[in-house]
This record gives C-alpha cells, sequence and structure tokens, in this order.
C-alpha cells in the first residue's frame, strides 16, 4: 500500500496513539487524513481534517462513513481499558464497553467503511490489537484476543476487494490508557512509524518489540501458565 496520496482515516486520532498515527501519515505525504474522534475540537493538529466519530454509535459511523468517502486507509485505534481484571466480580458494564468499543465498534466501522475503500479502488485496514491478544488479560485481552481473529478473518475476506489487513501487536505505549503502568513504554511515534512501515510493505502482522515477538512464538504453550 503505497501511503504518499492515500486518504487516512484514523479513529480515535484526537490523542495517544491516534494522534500519533495522524502525524506519521501526514509527515509521510499522505493526501489526507481525517482524525476521527468523539469530539472533533479536542483534534489539534491543523493539518488533519477533524470529524465525528463514536464508534460505538451506528448513526455517527454512518455519517462519518458519508463525510468521508474519499478514504482509503482506515486505521482502526479506538479503545478502551476499564482495568476490569476480574471477569467474575468486575462491572459487567465496564466489561460490555470494552467489547462494545474494542471489537463491535472496530467491525462496525470497518464495514461502513469497506465499501468506501473499494469504490476507491482497494486499500488497507489496520487493526490496532496488542500483546494481549494472546495473553489472558480480563475483558481487555479477551477483546484484543477476538480482533486477531476478526483481523485474520478479514485479511482473507477482504484480499478478493483488493484490500489489505494488518494487525498490529505491541507491549506497552506512554499514552493515558497506560499512565498507571511503570514498566518501560514505547513512544507512540515510534509506533506508528513500524505500523506504518508494515502497511507500506503489506505485512500481515507488525510485532513492535522483542516482548510481543516472545509471545506470538509461544503460543504453543498453556496460555495461563504462560502468563504465570
Ligand atoms: N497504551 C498502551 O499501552 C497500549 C498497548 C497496546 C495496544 N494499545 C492500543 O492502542 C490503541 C490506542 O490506545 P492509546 O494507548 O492511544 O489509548 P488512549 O490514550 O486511552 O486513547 C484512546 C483513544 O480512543 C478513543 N476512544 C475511546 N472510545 C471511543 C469511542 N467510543 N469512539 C471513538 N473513539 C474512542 C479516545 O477518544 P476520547 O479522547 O474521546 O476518549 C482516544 O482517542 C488502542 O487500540 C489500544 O488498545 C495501547
Amino acid at each position: 500500500m503505497e501511503i504518499n496520496g492515500a486518504t487516512v482515516l484514523v479513529t480515535g486520532g484526537n490523542r495517544g496513539l491516534g494522534k500519533a498515527f495522524v502525524e506519521e501519515f501526514l509527515d509521510r505525504g499522505a493526501k489526507k487524513v481525517y482524525a476521527a474522534a468523539r469530539d472533533p475540537r479536542t483534534v489539534t493538529d491543523p493539518r488533519a481534517t477533524a470529524i465525528e466519530l463514536d464508534v460505538t454509535d451506528h448513526a455517527s459511523i454512518e455519517r462519518a462513513a458519508a463525510q468521508a468517502g474519499d478514504v482509503t486507509l482506515l486505521v482502526n485505534n479506538a479503545a478502551v481499558d476499564r482495568l476490569t481484571t476480574s471477569l467474575v466480580d468486575g462491572d459487567r458494564e465496564d466489561i460490555k464497553l470494552e467489547f462494545d468499543t474494542n471489537l463491535f465498534g472496530v467491525l462496525d466501522v470497518t464495514r461502513a467503511l469497506v465499501p468506501v475503500i473499494a469504490a476507491n479502488g482497494g486499500g488497507h485496514v489496520l487493526n490496532v490489537a496488542s500483546v494481549l491478544s494472546w495473553l489472558p488479560w480480563g475483558a481487555y485481552g479477551a477483546t484484543k484476543a477476538a480482533l486477531w481473529s476478526v483481523t485474520n478473518h478479514l485479511r482473507n475476506e477482504l484480499r478478493p476487494r483488493d484490500i489489505g489487513v494488518t494487525g498490529l501487536y505491541v507491549a506497552y505505549i506512554d499514552t493515558d490508557m497506560s499512565a498507571h503502568v511503570t514498566q518501560p513504554k514505547h513512544d507512540p511515534r515510534a509506533v506508528a512509524r513500524a505500523a506504518v512501515d508494515g502497511i507500506a510493505a503489506g505485512a500481515d502482522e507488525v510485532l513492535v518489540d522483542e516482548f510481543t515477538r516472545n509471545v506470538r512464538a509461544a503460543l504453543n504453550v498453556d496460555p495461563t501458565k504462560l502468563l504465570r
């Protein structure tokens, strides 16, 4: 996928990794970058095209897809982590919000934008997952595990429509989501750079760091033992 001249839509493009994606695409010659956000007033990059999009709201998704009829590259970045580490005692509403945002949000935005990308002659979808796609980690981990499967399925389903699909897998990134974490964290811009390199190369998966690569390579190990 050629980044130069692409028209990109990044969900959650107002802050964190999404903001880094917007900057990376613009710096690499994208023709237009829609920074999609629940509140478009929070998009601060003047080079970006701010657009309203709540990935859990069907009407909002439809409006955004109608407005962004020139998109060729979709980045499903928006997500929430409600830190529901207990699947038994955790708040069910929090668990539902994580699935509604991180899984159904990705699916619904993709379903709305695939016809747009196909009508523009094909393009690419990047799904931002996590190393926690492969480790048992509460509801958030479960959403990212499901996203891995969805991403793999979409890669096959969208190939005949000339749409490539890349999954991004990575450990901690230095954003609001991991503000409570004291372990080393990646610079969001470096993660965005690695992911965009992967899109440009047509990679199925981008494994950003050694920890993620080791976990991916250990998928034959009982996951509960792996985490211990
Ligand atoms: N941070 C990490 O350590 C880490 C590690 C691996 C993977 N990731 C993944 O990286 C991606 C970006 O996360 P981040 O670290 O940048 O998190 P973040 O700093 O918490 O930002 C989350 C973004 O998602 C948006 N968002 C949340 N719910 C939304 C909704 N319903 N509709 C539209 N946008 C919504 C937020 O918008 P508002 O400003 O409106 O809240 C914000 O732009 C996520 O997929 C995350 O799972 C993060």
